[in-house]
């Protein structure tokens, strides 16, 4: 396939325009990329009208398999109860617990998929999803594997994360030695055997897991070889990013309440700073995560929705970059680039997230003239048609 008439927004060291792109298509990787003047002769072109075409976006941090609804809580939020009081009174992850751990895999895969195509239907290629709302072995088991399954029914890549050590489990609301145990010397080792989880996720908060007990999980997966990230700083500064850059971690998530020395950590790690604002907006916090200092060290911003169902339950990747730039200040293309090259390493992945010769050819084509015009409007979807694999699999051309 050999697509002509296209801008190109590279996403190779910010947008990476080519005005008047080309790009040649050979067993589902891009072959070719650049001017259309120099394109190879001799293939049957597709005119793409003069759309912008950018790399198939990556949400890099979803929880979109789980069983019930937060609605509720949402509600007594907006009365002034807060997201901790709610946790401490049994409600927020635990309720989603008790739901899940209910469903069939069938229901579990059929409410996930409705989500996953709103996600779809803004240009998503690939996606991660975390576990967590589990916490007993094979219900955690169950979410990954459904987690796996999607790419089944749709044209997406399915990266899956681990995310035991979330919340504890009303079984062992007196015994946390006891839930650790079993995350580290039962779950774990059954997840990294059946081959179910790409990375080993945590929640490291107050409310949640402490910096000792989320190492000691970390500790497990990297015996195990699984690389590690972590939900940190979202609520407190625990010190969480810190030792996650100890374990060389892909990503620190939230991270609202980073400080320097965290910053400084995770620069020299390596770490993607994956945001989130649709948390953020949901929890209506006040204290942004410290962009300025992360640009400052050279930190890979990431972009994703944290679609789940109480913090976050936004189903549109454009309206979170949206909010990354008016919530966060991240300019359109900081955010055009947290959905692509810099959600790509945040999940550990170089085969994507850039349009370069030997990348997947995942590519959306957009009925607009900029790179710039997909994180400025709200509610407007200028999705013309996407390519997965190589394959059209959305619109047309
Ligand atoms: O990313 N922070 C922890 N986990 C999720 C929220 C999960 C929930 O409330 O169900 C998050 O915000
Ligand atoms: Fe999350």
């Amino acid at each position: 396939m050999l697509l002509t008439n296209l801008k190109a927004a590279t996403m190779r060291d910010g947008y990476g325009l080519i005005a008047d792109a080309a790009i040649m298509i050979e067993g589902g990787r891009i072959t070719w990329i650049g001017p259309s003047a120099e394109a190879p002769s001799g293939h049957e072109a597709t005119d793409c009208q003069s759309r912008l075409a950018t790399p198939g976006l990556i949400d890099c941090h979803t929880h979109i398999v789980y069983g019930g609804s937060r609605a509720h809580e949402f509600e007594q939020r907006l009365t002034g109860v807060s997201y901790a009081e709610i946790a401490q009174a049994g409600g927020g992850i635990a309720s989603t617990v008790r739901a899940t751990r209910s469903q069939s895999k069938a229901d579990l895969a059929a409410s996930a998929l409705k989500r996953l195509d709103a996600l779809l239907a803004e240009g998503v290629t690939t996606i991660e999803i975390k576990s967590g709302y589990g916490l007993d072995r094979d219900t955690e088991m169950k979410m990954l594997k459904v987690a796996r399954e999607l790419s089944q029914w749709r044209p997406v890549d399915v990266v899956t994360s681990y995310l035991g050590a979330h919340a504890l489990p009303p079984e062992f609301k007196e015994n946390r030695q006891g839930y650790l145990d079993l995350v580290c010397t039962e779950v774990l080792p059954a997840v990294a055997k059946a081959g179910l989880a790409d990375a080993v996720d945590a929640f490291c908060e107050g409310i949640a897991f402490s910096v000792e007990e989320t190492r000691r999980v970390f500790a497990v997966a990297k015996s195990l070889g699984i690389p590690v990230k972590l939900h940190a700083e979202q609520l407190t500064n625990l010190g969480g990013s810190k030792m996650a850059a100890e374990f060389g971690a892909l990503s620190v998530d939230h991270i609202e309440y980073l400080d320097q020395e965290g910053v400084d950590a995770i620069a020299r790690s390596g770490t993607v700073a994956v945001l989130l604002p649709g948390a953020f907006y949901y929890l209506r916090e006040k204290q942004a995560p410290p962009v300025a200092a992360l640009r400052k060290a050279g930190v890979p911003l990431a972009v994703a929705t944290d679609l789940n169902p109480g913090t976050s339950p936004v189903h549109s990747i454009l309206t979170t970059m949206n909010m990354a730039s008016v919530l966060f200040g991240l300019t359109p293309e900081e955010a055009l680039m947290g959905v692509t090259a810099n959600a790509a390493l945040a999940l550990g992945l170089k085969d994507r997230g850039v349009l370069a010769p030997g990348m997947k050819a995942d590519i959306a084509l957009w009925n607009t003239e900029r790179p710039g015009d997909l994180a400025y409007p709200l509610g407007f979807n200028p999705l013309a048609a996407v390519i997965h694999k190589g394959e059209i699999v959305r619109g047309m051309l």
